[in-house]
């Protein structure tokens, strides 16, 4: 079967390095991919949300199973434009459709989803700017600090914690009436603070059964000690050591069943991966975000830990068969650390030569932000710019493999967070 993998990142480079390892595999297509997936397959110089050009490969290179990477094209209704095409329909697209895209693609509809199907979450209200008065109510009645979300997608920045009741009427007025966040912020989900340590779970369903893929856990801030801004993601562990069997069960009962089955009862077809934002509150799972796509780096440390063979089970799922598949998990751990740009996830620059990939045998190098230039050399071209993936017997082992592994790599002003799992 031929494949393509929609996105550019770490998560696509992790999905087509396992596709590569299956029976089932012919041709791989990676749009727009980057230089570590243009070993494994053809890179397509389209852009993720260029449907019609998507469409004409797939036509014209015989394209069975399209994998989306990336929430945008799902938000934008990849899913949906393959449907209503005659000529696509009968393509296999692993990503939900529009509407079940908004679990990620609108906090208020994921929160209303939650609500309606009993799944534990921060208690919450919305607000727009012609209720700000009321939002500014809704604060003074909870406690710092103040969780504010825009309700769309705003490339990871839409969620801000304030300590100060001022700041956190400050922040609502500007995202609501001077649309801080452009569209995105025309609705403001103001919620509880829930203070405990976050974890991700994942599953990937055909709608109705679904299988488990292993959990993790990443590392969202630049700094050490999970300090200074947000970024996509500088490192991620798996399994996360303090989920025990028992935890684990409460999440499978009280969150995923239920997420599924709200699906169904909701009528809303979902085909592809759930991503579970979840965070302990006195040892309950309380859910913080849904994505309708794999999480990145976290999928640089779940993808190596499946055994099956990845391509069986998205088959599955195109075919509405995935009850009769099971999943075998790898015992070991896996973790990841990423090399990024100097700088980022502020300003940075690109086009640094990589040296050294090549001399990291005990580990797997993912590549993010990489491209190649005319001389065949491997260049910087994002912010996070490789994910440096080992095992071990436990995480520990597993990040010194990374570590010692990242010490033969080097481009100039490369950062990295050398705390990874500092805190379990
Ligand atoms: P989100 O984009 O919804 O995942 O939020 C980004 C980050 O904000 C999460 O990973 C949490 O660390 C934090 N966060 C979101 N909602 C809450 C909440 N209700 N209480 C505490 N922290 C939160
Ligand atoms: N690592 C978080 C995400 O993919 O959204």
């Amino acid at each position: 079967m031929n494949v393509l993998i929609i996105g550019s990142g770490g998560r696509e480079h992790a999905i087509a390095w396992k596709l590569k390892q299956s029976d089932r595999l012919d041709q791989l297509f990676i749009a727009p991919g980057n230089a570590g997936t243009a070993e494994l397959g053809t890179n397509l110089p389209i852009n993720v949300s260029d449907f019609q050009k998507i469409k004409e490969t797939v036509l014209a290179q015989d394209i069975k199973l399209v994998l989306v990477g990336p929430e945008i094209p799902l938000v934008e209704g990849i899913h949906d434009f393959f449907l209503s095409d005659e000529e696509l329909k009968k393509v296999h697209v692993i990503g939900p459709q529009k509407l079940a895209a908004q679990l990620e693609g609108s906090k208020e509809f994921a929160k209303e989803f939650m609500q309606r199907h009993a799944i534990p979450t921060a208690a919450y209200k919305s607000f727009t700017k012609d209720n700000v008065k009321e939002g500014f109510d809704f604060l003074e009645s909870l406690k710092p600090p103040y969780v504010l979300k825009a309700d769309g997608l705003a490339a990871g920045k839409g969620v801000v914690i304030l300590p100060n009741l001022q700041e956190a009427k400050d922040e609502l007025t500007d995202m609501l009436t001077n649309e801080k966040f452009g569209e995105a912020s025309k609705t403001v989900v103001i919620e509880e603070f829930l203070d405990g340590i976050e974890m991700s779970c994942f599953i990937l369903t055909d709608g109705k059964n679904y299988v488990s893929l292993p959990n993790a856990k990443d590392y969202k801030r630049i700094g050490e000690g999970d300090k200074g801004l947000n970024t996509g993601g500088m490192g991620a562990i798996s399994p996360v050591p303090f989920a025990d069997e028992e935890y684990l069960q409460k999440i499978e009962e009280r969150v995923i069943k239920p997420t599924v089955l709200g699906l169904q009862k909701d009528n809303i077809s979902y085909k592809g991966f759930i991503f579970f934002g979840l965070i302990k509150v006195n040892n309950e799972p309380m859910v913080i975000e849904y994505n309708c796509r794999m999480g990145d780096p976290e999928t640089e440390v779940v993808i190596p830990r499946i055994k099956s063979d990845l391509l069986e089970l998205l088959i599955a799922t195109g075919n509405n068969d995935l009850e009769n598949m099971s999943i075998e998990i790898d015992e070991r751990s896996a973790t990841t650390v990423m090399l990024v740009s100097g700088g980022y996830p502020e300003a940075y620059e690109k086009g640094k030569i990589i040296n050294g990939i090549e001399n990291t045998l005990d580990s797997i190098v993912f590549h993010a932000g990489t491209t190649k230039n005319n001389n065949g050399e491997t260049l910087t071209n994002g912010g996070r710019v490789l994910a440096v993936t080992s095992y071990g017997n436990d995480y520990k082992e597993a990040l010194k493999a990374s570590y010692k592994s990242i010490k033969n790599i080097n481009f100039d002003k490369m950062n990295y967070r050398k705390d990874i799992g500092f805190d379990l």
